[in-house]
């Protein structure tokens, strides 16, 4: 078992398998932020299956792909397909921005993929090419081929993903004051008439680019807040089913709909994290909020047996801190990328 110093297990392992996005999104990634060329750096499919054994016998149940854009890895369903055969998986699911994904959503489903969460931060194309930039990628798109890089493209996945039956399907918006503040209560009701379970996601400082948006912070309570004015009706806390996430589900009173938020900053939830994370490079980062991390890659290439990879996870799991620092002045790690971390 895979119990850390603090009593914790992990149970929850997010797997980043490439740094390439088509969104510079600008809670994540800065426009200058350049991409690692080198597809020798990449764990390829074998190196990451055989260390996904592993963690799965140590016990980690559930599995995340992230990113970048984790549908930019070439021969992404054949990877879903592998990871979702193997023994002691109880759920595999993929964080997407979906500009992808109405191409490949009903393959990833029949691969074996449970569900999606799709980044989703406005409804406005205008606001969703601010925050995320998709012209800054192929500035040379002719304007009828540029909806493939945009909001149409997105809600097209949205839709894809629905059809396809890999639900519940969950949308994050990260909320920023002055920049997509004004889109909450349409947010909820896009999600509602849609099906969706929606989350509102505190903005983190991770990364430079996350550091820059911290101006724009806006606290989950605040966001409650606004909700239940604007629909004149209580918010209802509500279990969640899993009881396995950082989100905290609500409800209105007069309504079953739900919607969740992540204030990883107002109202931290490290005391319950079961979760670590692999770059697309092989290092296990212990917590999102340090750079702190294990080369597994170097080991995998040095010969390491499976049982030395499983000692080294140990440790690694032995190292993981107590908390994050977001909240301390001193917090600064432009090391932990956010834009190589999937969120
Ligand atoms: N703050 C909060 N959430 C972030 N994400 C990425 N960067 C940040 C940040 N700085 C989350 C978004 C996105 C997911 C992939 O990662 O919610 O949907």
């Amino acid at each position: 078992m895979l119990t850390d110093s603090f009593g914790r297990t992990i149970r929850y392992l997010r797997v980043s398998v490439t740094d390439r996005c088509n969104l510079f999104c600008n809670y994540c990634r800065l426009p200058n932020e350049t991409l690692s060329p080198n597809n020798r750096e990449l764990l390829d499919f074998d190196e990451l299956v055989r260390l996904l054994r592993l963690f799965l016998a140590l016990g980690v149940e559930r599995i995340r792909l992230t990113g970048g854009e984790p549908l930019l890895r070439r021969n992404i369903v054949g990877l879903v397909q592998e990871i979702a055969q193997l023994p002691g998986l109880r759920e595999l699911t993929l964080t997407t921005n979906a500009l992808l994904l109405a191409r490949h959503a009903a393959a990833l489903r029949a691969a074996g993929l449970h569900r999606v969460n799709i980044s989703l931060d406005s409804l406005h194309p205008h606001t969703f090419d601010r925050i995320t930039q998709p012209h800054r990628l192929l500035p040379d798109l002719p304007s009828e081929r540029q909806e493939v890089l945009g909001l149409p493209a997105v809600l097209a996945g949205i839709d894809a993903a629905l059809r396809a039956g890999l639900q519940p399907v969950k949308i994050n918006m990260v909320v920023m004051r002055g920049i997509n503040d004004s889109e909450i209560v349409d947010m909820v009701q896009f999600a509602h008439r849609h099906g969706l379970l929606l989350r509102f996601i505190e903005t983190m400082p991770v990364g430079e680019a996350g550091m820059e948006m911290a101006d724009h912070f806006i606290p989950a309570e605040e966001i409650l807040q606004r909700i239940q004015n604007h629909f004149a009706s209580q918010l209802i806390p509500v279990e969640d089913k899993r009881g396995s996430g950082p989100a905290r589900y609500f409800r209105l009173a007069d309504s079953a709909a739900e919607l969740g938020v992540i204030s990883a900053r107002s109202r931290h939830f490290c005391d319950t994290c079961n979760r670590m994370r692999l770059t697309s490079k092989g290092s296990l980062v212990y917590c999102l909020g340090r750079s702190d991390r294990m080369d597994l890659k170097q080991l995998l290439r040095n010969g390491a047996s499976d049982a030395e990879l499983q000692a080294a996870i140990l440790a690694a799991v032995a190292l993981k801190p107590q908390q994050h620092e977001f909240n301390q002045s001193e917090f600064y790690r432009p090391g932990n990328r956010m834009s190589a971390l999937g969120g």
